[in-house]
């Protein structure tokens, strides 16, 4: 796709560098514990989908659905509940898998709202954090890349539902 308001960031042989070193790296700490990997739509389903193919121990895969009301390039930090988990996971150990950590308003959302269910532990998997300081601090165990706070699009990442099917992540000049 060609497009002069994209300025590439991240490419696509690195995501796959970091995507099987994520995998690797999970499969460590995990082994024995049948995980649940929750992906939190829509912005996660192509790096989970990459993700488990690395994966060498028995996991489940779930997704959750959350929505803001803010605008489409700023978090409002209300956040509402659009699909529930399919699955029970108490007593179950928790992977939430996100696609960028901005402001951590909607993982602080979702985090509250998973450890209310009694899982056994939950954890923070994102491919990307921004380095703003974050206005809650939440416990993120596993980062892909930290990057400026700039809004960047791509493997999964939309722009008013527009630019997920890149496969690389790029900065979007507005
Ligand atoms: P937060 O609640 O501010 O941490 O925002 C998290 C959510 O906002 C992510 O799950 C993304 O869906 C979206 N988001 C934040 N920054 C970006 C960006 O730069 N590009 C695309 N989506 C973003
Ligand atoms: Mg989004």
């Amino acid at each position: 796709m060609q497009d002069k308001n994209l300025i590439p960031i991240i490419s696509q042989k690195d995501l796959e560098g970091k995507v099987k070193y994520l995998g690797k790296k999970i499969s460590a700490d995990y082994k024995g514990k049948n995980p649940i990997l929750v992906g939190i739509l829509k912005g996660s389903f192509i790096f989970l989908a990459d993700l488990v193919r690395y994966l060498t121990i028995p996991h489940e895969v779930d997704f959750i659905s959350v929505g803001s009301y803010g605008s489409s390039t700023q978090a409002s930090g209300v956040v509402r509940l659009i699909k529930d988990l399919s699955v029970n996971i108490e007593g179950r150990n928790v992977v939430i898998i996100e696609d960028i950590v901005d402001t951590g308003l909607t993982l602080n959302y979702i985090r509250d709202n998973l450890l209310s269910r009694k899982p056994k532990s939950v954890s923070i998997l994102t491919l990307l954090e921004k380095k703003q300081r974050r206005p809650q601090r939440i416990p993120i165990k596993y980062v892909g890349f930290k990057i400026p706070s700039d809004f960047v699009v791509g493997y999964g990442l939309d722009y008013d539902e527009k630019y997920r099917n890149l496969p690389y992540i790029a900065k979007l000049k507005f």
